[in-house]
């Protein structure tokens, strides 16, 4: 059984094959971040020409590293929202192309379901129900998951995501571009308590909102110019980040709090920051819950993420057909406490 994913709703042209229930024959990531860098953040339209470009020898590379034909491939799983319209089509329209080619049956797969989804990847496997938190430069998300296919809302960002936070500010501050990873690298070496930063609604409900964080840190910046005083760089990237990870951290518990719940999995490309890794093993460990964080490379986009809800989504013969459509926006239903 071998499920052929494809992954183009950001700047990512992403394409894994899975083997089974969680064996990743391949998982190419072809990663735009070059095109992008010198425009401080994604143009759209470049990232569907470069989409177009890549996919099919991406499509012949992964094969070929998964020692499998096109004739192999039993199921073909493709990301169709949420994400940039324009991109998402690149990966819909092909997928849609091999389905039809290859006689195969096609499944449609939402980008925040697959990134949670990706801790089945990991040997430890969390069971239902559980708390899922994901973080990406888009999203900011809390879900209840009763079942593979089985999830809610709980919370989710009022403006910005916690990566776009991270994005802006690298670029407020001249980092380059993208800025969680800057960020991480530069908090290594400064002090966390250094700057007295905002944790906005850190005590209050499961939403987020960031972009008030994002403003204190402009008016800081504004300020230290306008008085001429050097910008302590580290220790401002260490201070962010501790605020980020702080309403983070605080939201997944009082998240687990509210459904009696003791299973949390965290992903999306903020996952992959380190300070926010050890700061929820730190609370796993006091408050007596499981964690589940997929290893980084399944946290930032990827499409082997995407193939494990293709595969549960085959198994129960939930298929797309040749109108598939796309959506920037996702809509899970809510869930009220
Ligand atoms: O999940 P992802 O790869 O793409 C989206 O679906 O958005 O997440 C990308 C986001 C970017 O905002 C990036 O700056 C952030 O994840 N990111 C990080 C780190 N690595 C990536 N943020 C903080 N620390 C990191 N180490
Ligand atoms: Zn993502």
């Amino acid at each position: 059984m071998h499920i052929l994913a494809i992954e183009t709703s950001c700047d990512e042209t992403a394409l894994a094959v899975l083997k089974g229930e969680d064996q990743i024959l391949c998982n190419e990531v072809a990663s735009q971040i070059e095109l992008h860098r010198r425009f401080g953040g994604i143009v759209p339209e470049l990232a569907s020409r470069r989409h177009m470009e890549t996919i099919l020898p991406l499509t012949e590379e992964a094969l070929k590293k998964a020692q499998i034909n096109f004739e192999e491939i039993e199921a073909i799983a493709v990301t169709n929202g949420p994400g940039l319209i324009g991109a998402l089509v690149i990966g819909v329209s092909f997928a849609k192309a091999l389905a039809y080619a290859l006689k195969r049956p096609l499944v449609a797969v939402d980008h925040l379901h697959a990134h949670f989804l990706a801790a089945f990847l990991e040997e430890k496997k969390p069971s239902f129900p559980f708390v899922a938190l994901v973080v990406s430069g888009g999203h900011t998300c809390l879900f209840f998951v009763r079942d593979y296919l089985k999830y809610y809302l709980l919370g989710q960002t009022r403006d910005d995501a916690a990566g776009e936070a991270f994005d802006k500010v690298a670029k407020l501050l001249g980092l380059g571009y993208p800025g969680g990873r800057i960020i991480s690298r530069l908090a290594e070496h400064g002090d966390p308590s250094r700057i007295p930063l905002p944790r906005p609604m850190r005590e209050k409900g499961l939403d987020f909102s960031f972009s008030g964080l994002k403003t204190a840190v402009v008016n800081l910046v504004k300020d230290l110019q306008k008085k001429g005083l050097r910008i302590p760089v580290q220790d401002l990237c260490a201070s962010f980040e501790a605020a980020v990870v702080d309403v983070l951290v605080e939201k997944s518990l009082r998240a687990l709090k509210a459904l009696e719940l003791r299973r949390l999995v965290v992903a999306g490309g903020v996952a992959s920051n380190r300070r926010l890794r050890q700061e929820l093993q730190q609370a796993a460990q006091e408050h007596g819950f499981d964690l589940f964080l997929p290893r980084p490379e399944f946290c930032t986009d990827n499409a082997a993420m995407v193939a494990v809800v293709g595969l549960h989504k085959y198994k129960q013969k939930i298929f797309a057909d040749l109108e598939l459509d796309v959506y920037a926006r996702s809509h899970v239903p809510k869930y009220k406490i």
